[in-house]
């Protein structure tokens, strides 16, 4: 995987991510998506759209607006709690996330453990025994003892809310400020991460609208809309992709964290007590989905939450080896019956259904797969921007997209720009693009353009050469391999279609 500023300026200079505003000076968090990123970020969309409601007859989509009337939010809970615990630093005057502060110690301390592992396991070779050093070794153990003491005190000031001992737990650990490296911290306090506006034709709380915080709550109160229209019965989901927002005080790492994001959210309707194997189910479909995508099985992993968000009793994480580290990339929440239930007492409107085989009505309980659009671009574009050592001693760039979701999936490129190849190339040209997103290029060395096209990730490139003109074939390069073959041009159109088709990752996901 390359560096992580690599990856960046990857983004930049090929056009997938540039800083937003950028000829004033930028805005923190925020991004704007290129050619070549919007044409990713779609395709990516949409392997998330068609799994989920292509391939299932219970799930349907929906298009819910960003605004919403501000009671839903005081009923989901986002008012009173959607809030993260900040410090400043009075020295560097920076701000933090008293959590990500501790949970940054924590990884210091995991570190020294790996460094200690990775240490023995080159002096023992295939001897070494992981599981028996880490459960033996006095320094692991002493290490692995400090995390699980930290990780308990930090979860108990956050179940119990206590701003006081969360500040005395990080005196106690010794966090220093990265920037001023002093101990100077103001105390602990709660900020909400809901932006707001006003509303022009109301004054005051009544007129105030929020930006939405999550897809999720237009899901919810729309439930008995998609239930009674679409016809849905219970096990049934609602699927949804759209924009969100939040004021995060800590908006950094790229595009993993940012202030506008988009998220494409599910939320899958149970019966009550059926809700924990529906959790199970989510999170193996979820990990299958991703792994599908071939960025490397060892990449994902799962990380149960220590403290629960006051709408579930059990949610985890799927956690990808961004260049940063392993970091929530997607999560799967057991949200119970919180969201229909206060929707229901808020609005006095019945959210139930009734259960024919029960013949019984209930709030169902809910089963929510929730992934950011924009963490799943990072995972996947850093994961396959790649540096390789070729064999004449030279070098290439090579951006080793899954060909299902790569902007371009093929470069026309006429050999030379005279003797008619030009002509025969934009006859392919315009029978392929009927097909797939292609690109056409006659300008520079075919080297050159072969270059270009790996760093945009492209994955066949078709050359028209003289050879053409006689028998009616071209060569199809691969990307990844660089091999190339000659096939019939009666042939190209299919050859391509099946080689990029969306379908292969879906039918590892049926
Ligand atoms: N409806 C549940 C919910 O919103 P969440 O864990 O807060 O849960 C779900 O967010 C996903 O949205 C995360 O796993 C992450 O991929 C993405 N996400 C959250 N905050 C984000 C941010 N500031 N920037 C980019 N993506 C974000």
């Amino acid at each position: 995987m390359a560096d992580f500023q690599k990856v960046i300026a990857h983004a930049k200079e090929y056009g997938f991510v540039f800083p937003s505003s950028e000829i004033y000076g930028t805005l923190g968090a925020t991004y704007d998506y290129g050619p070549y990123g919007s044409e990713l970020r779609n395709n990516l969309k949409q392997y998330w759209w068609r799994s989920m409601v292509q391939m299932h007859e219970n799930i349907v989509g929906l298009d819910a607006a960003i605004f919403m009337h501000p009671k839903t939010w005081k009923a989901s809970g986002h008012v009173d709690a959607f809030n993260d615990p900040l410090i400043d630093n009075k020295d560097s005057k920076k701000r933090y996330r008293a959590d990500v502060l501790v949970e940054e110690h924590i990884a210091k301390i995991e570190a020294k453990i790996n460094k200690d592992i990775a240490k023995a396991q080159k002096r023992f070779g295939d001897d070494f025994d992981e599981a028996q050093f880490r459960a033996t070794n006095p320094n692991v153990t002493r290490r692995q003892a400090q995390i699980e003491d930290i990780e308990a005190r930090l979860k108990q000031v956050q179940v119990d809310e206590d701003l006081v001992a969360f500040k005395q737990l990080i005196e106690d650990l010794e966090i220093v400020d990265p920037v001023s490296g002093t101990k100077n911290w103001t105390d602990v306090r709660q900020f909400n991460l809901m932006f707001n506006t006003q509303l022009g034709n109301i004054a005051g709380e009544e007129g105030k609208l929020y930006l939405r915080p999550e897809t999720a709550q237009g899901i919810f109160v729309n439930f008995l809309n998609v239930q009674q229209s679409a016809r849905q019965k219970i096990p049934f989901g609602i699927a949804q992709i759209g924009k969100a927002f939040r004021n995060e005080i800590v908006a950094r790492q790229f595009i993993f964290r940012m202030r506008e994001f988009e998220q494409m959210e599910m939320q899958f309707f149970v019966r009550p007590g059926e809700e924990m194997k529906w959790y199970e189910y989510w999170k193996e479909t979820r990990l299958k989905w991703h792994k599908a995508l071939g960025l490397g099985e060892s990449n994902y992993r799962f990380h149960d939450h220590l403290k629960l968000a006051h709408y579930a009793n059990a949610a985890a994480d799927i956690e990808f080896n961004f260049p940063f580290g392993f970091k929530e990339l997607e999560g799967i929440h057991s949200r119970t019956d919180f969201d229909l239930g206060e929707h229901q007492k808020l609005s006095g409107k019945k959210l139930q259904y009734f259960d024919p085989e029960l013949n019984d009505s209930y709030v169902p309980y809910v089963v929510e797969t929730s992934i950011g659009l924009d963490r799943l671009f990072l995972a996947v574009f850093s994961a396959s921007l790649q540096e390789e050592a070729l064999e004449d001693g030279s070098s290439r760039v090579v951006l080793a997209l899954p060909p299902a979701v790569a902007p371009i999936k093929v470069a026309i490129l006429p050999l030379v720009r005279k003797d008619g190849l030009p002509e025969k190339a934009r006859e392919i040209f315009d029978e392929l693009k009927l097909h797939q997103n292609c690109y056409y290029e006659e300008k520079d060395s075919i080297g050159k353009r072969y270059r270009r096209m790996d760093a945009i990730g492209t994955p066949y490139c078709i050359t028209i050469d003289h050879q053409t003109l006689e028998d009616g074939t071209v060569t199809i390069r691969e990307r990844d391999s660089m091999q190339q073959e000659r096939v019939s041009l009666e042939t190209v159109v299919n050859t391509v279609n099946e080689r990029v088709d969306m379908n292969s990752l879906l039918r590892q996901v049926k």
